[in-house]
């Protein structure tokens, strides 16, 4: 007789019994997974856990804010917020291989937290919202042995180096089910029912090179897109929407003004688990709408187009 409420429960006993009296340090990405082992550790553990939140600057409008304000305020949970948007804009400058930015943002990512874990004296473990999907596609995929598809973000690397064990309640859930557990532990619907965020953020939604520029234009269109799919009550029924900036440039015409400006790509998909997904079929007269306020509010683009492939063989993210 399974049910989240048990599963809780005795995720709560394990986590007690492996970590004792230890002191527990994870990693908030501002998506629903890290949020959900953080409360759940936190019912387990208390103040022996540390949450860092290092904010790479790469999030979408709003969300960092959010996150801080949730853990801060709702739940009182010890966190530290890092401000490092300038490390990482200026190291990825010049950077853009889609690898070669998911390897700096990972590595820059480990070398703050690691900075901040021994700010705060240390810790005996590392808590990660890893999920079951996670394990599998990081570690190979389908087509052949071991071929990595992504690199996917997470602190690898570090509980080595810094003497620390792992602890990861939610191994082996699926999304659907730490967003079920998310809310058998009090979260609040709207962030329990965020769609998934990637570790490399807007990077990775900006194709080739990436500036701080790009990041703000990204942003307002992204924005406009998801107040957009809210008002119109279809952000339940899309497991994620987002915008990409891409790095052509198009002619337009703006009154009677030549422009040349970027081609904003508008991507919605339903799927259960990320690992296969289908294009969301909005109305055309949804798009057309979207599509002109984006290009009427956001200066630097003139176009939008929609992407219409499910994967495999695309996959979600551009990059
Ligand atoms: P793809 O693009 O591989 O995405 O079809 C599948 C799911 O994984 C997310 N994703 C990532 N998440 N680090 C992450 O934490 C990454 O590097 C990464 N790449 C993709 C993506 O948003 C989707 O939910």
């Amino acid at each position: 007789d399974w049910s989240m409420a048990g599963y809780r429960d005795a995720k709560i006993a394990d986590i007690r019994k492996q970590v004792g009296k230890g002191k527990v340090i994870c990693g908030l990405s501002g998506g629903v997974d890290s949020a959900v082992a953080a409360v759940l550790i936190h019912e387990a553990i208390g103040d022996q856990l540390t949450c860092v939140f290092v904010d790479h600057g790469l999030m979408r409008s709003q969300e960092a804010e959010e996150v801080v304000s949730l853990f801060r305020g709702a739940y009182n949970i010890p966190l530290v917020h890092v401000d490092a948007e300038e490390l990482f804009l200026s190291g990825l400058a010049g950077v853009s291989d889609p690898e070669a930015k998911r390897k700096f943002i990972g590595k820059t990512f480990i070398d703050v937290f690691e900075a901040e874990a021994k700010k705060i004296g240390g810790a005996d473990f590392l808590a990660q919202g890893t999920l079951y999907p996670d394990v599998i596609e990081s570690v190979s995929f389908t087509g052949g042995p071991s071929v990595t598809i992504k690199s996917h973000h997470n602190v690898g690397g570090l509980p080595e180096r810094m003497n620390m064990q792992l602890v990861e309640p939610l191994r082996e859930l699926f999304k659907d089910e730490v967003r079920a557990l998310g809310r058998e532990l009090g979260l609040p619907e709207a962030f329990v029912g965020r769609h998934p965020f990637p570790g490399p953020g807007l990077a990775i939604r900006i194709p080739g090179e990436v500036d701080k520029e790009k990041c703000d234009t990204l942003r307002k269109a992204d924005r406009i897109y998801l107040e957009e799919i809210r008002k119109a009550g279809l952000y339940d029924a899309i497991w994620q929407a987002f915008a990409v900036l891409l790095p052509v440039r198009t002619v337009g015409v703006m009154g009677d003004g030549r422009t040349y400006d970027r081609v904003c790509a508008l991507r919605a998909v339903t799927s259960v688990d990320g690992m296969t997904a289908d294009v969301y079929p909005f109305d055309a007269a949804f798009l057309s709408a979207v599509a002109t306020r984006i290009v009427n509010e956001v200066n630097g683009i003139n176009r939008v187009v929609y992407d219409y492939t499910s994967k495999p063989p695309g996959t979600i993210e551009w990059e």
